[in-house]
C-alpha cells in the first residue's frame, strides 16, 4: 500500500484530506516527522515536536453507512494497543472510545474525520498520533501525558512501530468489513478496556451523570449502567466521560 511522508506538514489529517479529495486509494498512509498544526479533538493542538512522535493518517473508502464510520476509530485503538505492546512489551489501556493510556496517563490520541453524503461514505481520514520518544511535555499538556520513550526508558524506533499498527489494522479491518460492525471486534477491545467494571462520570450535555461501565457493544457504543439500575448506551462524540 502507499505510503506519503513528508518531512514537515500542517497536519497529516489536513493532507490526508486534501490527498484524498484528489482520489488516493483506500489503504494510503500520510506520515510525517513534524506537524506544525497537529490538531486533536474538540479543536484542541496535539504536540507535534520534530522527530520524537508518530503522526500519522489513513485514510480509507470502506462500504458502510456513514453512521458506522466513528467505529474505525475503535479498530484504530486496538491496532495502537498491538504495535505498542508487540515493539514494546508495554501493556496499556484503551480509555474509550480512543485514547491509549498507561500509567493513567495518555500515550496515544486518535481523531477520525469524514467526507461523505447520506448514501455512503467518501473517504474517512484515521489520524493516529502516538508519544513515542518525546522525553517531557510542553507545560500546557502537564501531567496528563506521557511517551514510550518515558515509560520503557529506551527509544523506540517509529518505523517498526508504525509497520506493525498498520499491519494490525489490516487484519481488524478485514474483520469489520466483514461483520459491518465491532461485533467480532469488541470482546478484544473490552478485555483491553481501561474503565470497564469502573464508576464513570457521563458529561452529558443533558445532564452529566455517573454509572458502572459496561464494556461497548458492536456499535462501539459504551453501555452504562446507572445507579437506579437503568441500562443506557453512551454515543461517542456527544458525550465525555471520565473515570
Ligand atoms: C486527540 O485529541 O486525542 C486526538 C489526537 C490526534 C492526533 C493525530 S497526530 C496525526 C493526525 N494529525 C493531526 O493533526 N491529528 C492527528
Amino acid at each position: 500500500k502507499k505510503i506519503v511522508y513528508y518531512e514537515e506538514t500542517d497536519s497529516t489529517n489536513i493532507r490526508a484530506k486534501k490527498l484524498a479529495e484528489e482520489g488516493a486509494p483506500d489503504g494510503t498512509l500520510v506520515v510525517t516527522d513534524f506537524q506544525n498544526a497537529g490538531r486533536g479533538r474538540r479543536g484542541r493542538m496535539w504536540v507535534s515536536p520534530s522527530g520524537t512522535g508518530i503522526f500519522m493518517s489513513l485514510i480509507l473508502r470502506p462500504d458502510i453507512l456513514p453512521s458506522s464510520a466513528s467505529m474505525l476509530t475503535l479498530v484504530a485503538a486496538l491496532a495502537v494497543y498491538d504495535g505498542i505492546k508487540e515493539t514494546t512489551g508495554l501493556e496499556t489501556v484503551i480509555k474509550w472510545p480512543n485514547d491509549i493510556v498507561a500509567e493513567g496517563k495518555k500515550l496515544c490520541g486518535i481523531l477520525t474525520e469524514m467526507s461523505a453524503e447520506l448514501e455512503g461514505i467518501h473517504y474517512v481520514v484515521t489520524g493516529i498520533g502516538i508519544n513515542a520518544n518525546m522525553t517531557g511535555f510542553p507545560e500546557e499538556v502537564g501531567e496528563s501525558a506521557t511517551s514510550l520513550r518515558i515509560l520503557t526508558g529506551g527509544p523506540v524506533r517509529r518505523s517498526r512501530l508504525i509497520a506493525v499498527v498498520m499491519k494490525a489494522y489490516e487484519g481488524y479491518y478485514v474483520k469489520f468489513k466483514s461483520c459491518g460492525s465491532l461485533a467480532g471486534l469488541m470482546d478484544v477491545y473490552n478485555e483491553h478496556m481501561a474503565n470497564l467494571g469502573r464508576e464513570v462520570k457521563v458529561l452529558d450535555p443533558a445532564g452529566a451523570y455517573t454509572g458502572k461501565a459496561l464494556g461497548i457493544d458492536e456499535k462501539g457504543e459504551l453501555i452504562v449502567e446507572k445507579a437506579d439500575g437503568k441500562v443506557v448506551r453512551v454515543v461517542s462524540g456527544e458525550v465525555s466521560v471520565r473515570g
